[in-house]
């Protein structure tokens, strides 16, 4: 289906199950530039080996997991090409080959690569793989042409990389590949239960397929302000996780008043608490309901998958020929090249 909008391919690590993070994160941006843009969104199970090569045997549980929560958030099928990476097999040649022409020197730089070895010291990911993370995102990314890629600004050396992987190649064997831009999509980050920010490695998440009682719950045990000790003490809204969600969830009237009351003392934690549960619980009613019709329809969730990664084969093939071709791989493989 050829299509006169630009376009935009982005990728999660397959994780498992989202959390309100991801949703007023990148997911919610996602599902807004599907008016717009010719939109390719993939589950990058790969990916997740990079860090977690030890243990795969929950891997079809995080990628559905996933899937149904992008669902459930709203990415359309009939809209945007959803998929998941290791049903393309494309990507690995493309990566292979981008490996061949990418120095060492620019994968040991990026930022994040040195970060993470550290904060996973206790994981044996002095690995290929892990080094070569982001020539495999270079290749999901060139794999299908797109201008811009809609990532938050972790990911914006990655991006980088990917354009300067691409004018290299340009350089060596001709105009294919296209440099795409990083489309700041601009995203709050939500403080988690504990006041840290909302990550599933801290355990400290809402997730959007939980039940209301869990939300609830888990709204109820969340830190507030320390210095509040008694109902009658004056509140610090700004220092206040409970208070950062209500600004992103809550109209703005409310947390204007919100503000007010609790730094002079008439509205008590619980109380502010439990609007909270009962603002987030009615924003996710929508998400959770169409969550539930996925979850009851799994045969529907694969023929969307098969039918995402048949669409990014076809769009991703047309490049890998053209790479091919400038490569002088194509005619290697011709008798008539003897
Ligand atoms: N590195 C991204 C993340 O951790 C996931 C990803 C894989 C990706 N391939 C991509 C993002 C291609 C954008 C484009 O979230
Ligand atoms: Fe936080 Fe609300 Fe308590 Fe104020 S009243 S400290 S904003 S939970």
């Amino acid at each position: 289906m050829p299509s006169e909008k630009p376009r935009i391919m982005s990728g999660m690590k397959a994780s498992g199950a989202l959390h309100l993070g991801n949703w007023m994160g990148a997911l919610s941006n996602w599902v807004r530039l599907q008016q717009d843009y010719d939109c390719f969104f993939m589950v990058a199970d790969w990916h997740a080996l990079t860090t977690g090569y030890h243990e795969t045997s929950d891997l079809p549980q995080r990628v559905s997991a996933m899937v149904v929560d992008w669902l459930a958030a709203g990415l359309d099928p009939d809209r945007a090409v959803i998929f998941v990476q290791s049903s393309v097999p494309l990507h690995a040649e493309l990566s292979l080959l981008l490996g061949m022409l990418t120095p060492l020197g620019w994968l040991e730089r990026v930022p994040s690569y040195k970060e993470i070895l550290r904060e996973l010291e206790q994981r044996d990911i002095h690995t290929y793989g892990f080094l070569g993370y982001p020539v495999l995102q270079s290749a999901d990314i060139l794999l299908y042409r797109a201008t811009a890629v809609p990532v938050g600004q972790d990911q914006v050396p990655h991006v980088e990389m990917t354009r300067e992987i691409a004018r290299r190649f340009n350089g060596l064997y001709g105009p294919v590949l296209t440099e795409p831009e990083a489309l700041l999509t601009e995203s709050k980050v939500l403080p988690g239960l504990d006041g840290r920010k909302m990550s599933k490695s801290y355990g400290n998440t809402i997730s959007l397929g939980e039940s209301n009682q869990e939300t609830t719950a888990k709204i109820r045990s969340m830190v507030t302000d320390p210095a509040r000790i008694r109902r009658q003490d004056p509140g610090h809204p700004e220092v206040c996780p409970v208070f950062a969600l209500h600004r992103v969830f809550s109209p703005a009237s409310r947390v204007t008043d919100i503000e007010a009351q609790c730094r002079a003392a008439t509205l008590g934690c619980v109380d502010c608490k439990a609007d909270l549960a009962a603002t987030v619980i009615t924003r996710l009613e929508p998400i959770r309901s169409r969550r539930q019709s996925w979850v009851d329809h799994p045969g529907r969730v694969n023929e969307i998958l098969a039918e995402g990664a048949r669409r990014a084969e076809e769009a991703g093939g047309q490049t890998m020929e053209a790479v091919r071709d400038a490569m002088h791989l194509t005619s290697a493989r011709t008798p008539d090249a003897v």
